[in-house]
């Protein structure tokens, strides 16, 4: 999505050989027009696909997925982040551990709000080493439902997610993929 690597070419800043800052789009200040053709370029993505619901991760996920799901006109459900989790029953959780951060977290979401034979576009920002989406698609799988795709913002290509999404059978789409950040560029695999 050319107008989606515009912005990180223009306001993307290299923090290392690993992570790129999106904060000013993505990760804490949000452009709104910017989520919209995200939202719409998915949809196009996944349009020969039957996708009744968007699952995504609180707190970055929410935007693009909200404006996905606002196009295939399918509700969003956002996994909730947690430390710890005491009342469990009436939730799937999954444990998740990030590289980035170093630390491993709960994810959970209500069974109330993912049926049995629901089929499921997973949407996400960033995809590193593909641990949040192993995780929510592991809580798809735990409530009988389908994951259809993955759907995921920027793609950091140098790192493993990708190939062992695709390994594992998943239909992944990324709108922007990034090949590699070393000495502070930003050079996309496409
Ligand atoms: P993985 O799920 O693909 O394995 O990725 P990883 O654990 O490494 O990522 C954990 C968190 O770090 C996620 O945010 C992810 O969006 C973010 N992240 C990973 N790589 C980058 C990067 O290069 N730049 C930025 N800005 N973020 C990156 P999170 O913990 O879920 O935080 P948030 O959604 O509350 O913002």
């Amino acid at each position: 999505m050319q107008k989606l690597k515009d912005k990180i070419r223009q306001e993307g800043i290299v923090l290392s050989d690993q992570v790129l800052k999106v904060d000013s789009f993505l990760n804490h200040r949000i452009d709104p027009a910017l989520m919209k053709e995200i939202g719409q370029a998915f949809a196009r993505r996944f349009s020969g696909v039957r996708v009744d619901l968007v699952l995504t991760l609180e707190s970055s996920g929410i935007a693009p997925a909200l404006m996905t799901a606002l196009e295939l006109q399918v509700p969003l459900v956002f996994a909730r982040k947690q430390k710890s989790l005491t009342m469990k029953d009436d939730l799937y959780v999954e444990t998740v551990y990030s590289f980035t951060k170093q630390q491993e977290s709960q994810v959970a979401v209500s069974r109330r709000f993912l049926e049995s034979g629901t089929n499921v576009l997973i949407i996400d920002d960033f995809l590193a080493h593909g641990e949040a989406a192993f995780g929510m698609a592991r809580i798809v799988e735990a409530a009988g439902a389908r994951t259809v795709g993955i759907g995921i913002v920027i793609e950091k290509s140098f790192q493993n997610g990708y190939a062992k999404l695709a390994e594992a059978g998943y239909r992944v789409e990324s709108l922007a993929r990034i090949a590699s950040l070393e000495n502070g560029d930003v050079r996309f695999a496409d």
